[in-house]
């Protein structure tokens, strides 16, 4: 495929930038996917393969999807064959044969547009069971001093970012980022972590059975 996102330039780095932060993201999420007694993970937008790789370790079977072909390598080279990963956009992902516990899907959705992210959510609960459970981690509006502080760095940091990147992260933050769930219609969000006096959180969101 051709299509490649602006995080693909920082593949070689980017567990060195931005692990020492996400470790405590990725294992809150192992533990939160134990409580959900889930087997089967898809990690949209794996990057590195990171959170697959710590999942794997916790005896969870993980396959991780990512449209950067820069990030697809470090993650095989980095990853035992054990992962599956798969070089594809989100969006483009035929699910007729794949059916996961949960999706996951962590820093993926605020460098994409409005449009995008609706279309990647869905798609998670296309690639999920019917009472399956999708885990999203991006950014939220940090409260206090404290929050204010890593919500301005975090909007520094993506400051630096590619044009489209930077824009989709403005729109995202505008549409109050993660908290826009809140209001999803057939969305329920059933729990919520902060990081970064949540700057950063994590919601586990269900769709509402029809
Ligand atoms: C900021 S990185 C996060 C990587 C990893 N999830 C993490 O938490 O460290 C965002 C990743 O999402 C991927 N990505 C963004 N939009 C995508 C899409 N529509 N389809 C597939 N991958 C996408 C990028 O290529 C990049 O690897």
């Amino acid at each position: 495929m051709n299509s490649d996102t602006g995080e693909g330039r920082f593949a070689g780095m980017y567990d060195l930038a931005f692990n020492p932060v996400l470790k405590h993201v990725h294992q809150r999420i192992v533990q939160l996917m134990k409580n959900y007694e889930c087997q089967s993970i898809v990690d949209l937008g794996s990057g590195t393969g990171a959170l697959a790789r710590v999942l794997t370790k916790n005896g969870f079977s993980v396959t991780g999807i990512d449209a950067s072909s820069q990030m697809i390598a470090v993650a095989r080279e980095k990853s035992p064959d054990s992962i599956r990963f798969i070089h594809a956009d989100i969006n483009s992902i035929n699910h007729a044969d794949m059916m996961f516990d949960a999706a996951n899907i962590s820093l993926v959705l605020h460098p994409n547009s409005a449009e995008t992210i609706t279309k990647i959510v869905m798609k998670a609960k296309n690639l999920i069971k019917p009472d399956g459970v999708i885990f999203i981690t991006d950014y939220g509006n940090g409260t206090g001093f404290s929050g204010k502080i890593a919500s301005g760095l975090m909007q520094m940091i993506e400051s630096f970012t590619r044009e489209d990147h930077r824009r989709n992260y403005f729109s995202f933050m505008k549409l109050k980022g993660i908290h826009m769930f809140s209001s999803w219609h057939e969305l329920s969000v059933i729990e919520n972590y902060h990081y970064f006096h949540g700057a950063l959180q994590t919601i586990i969101v269900k769709f509402e059975k029809k």
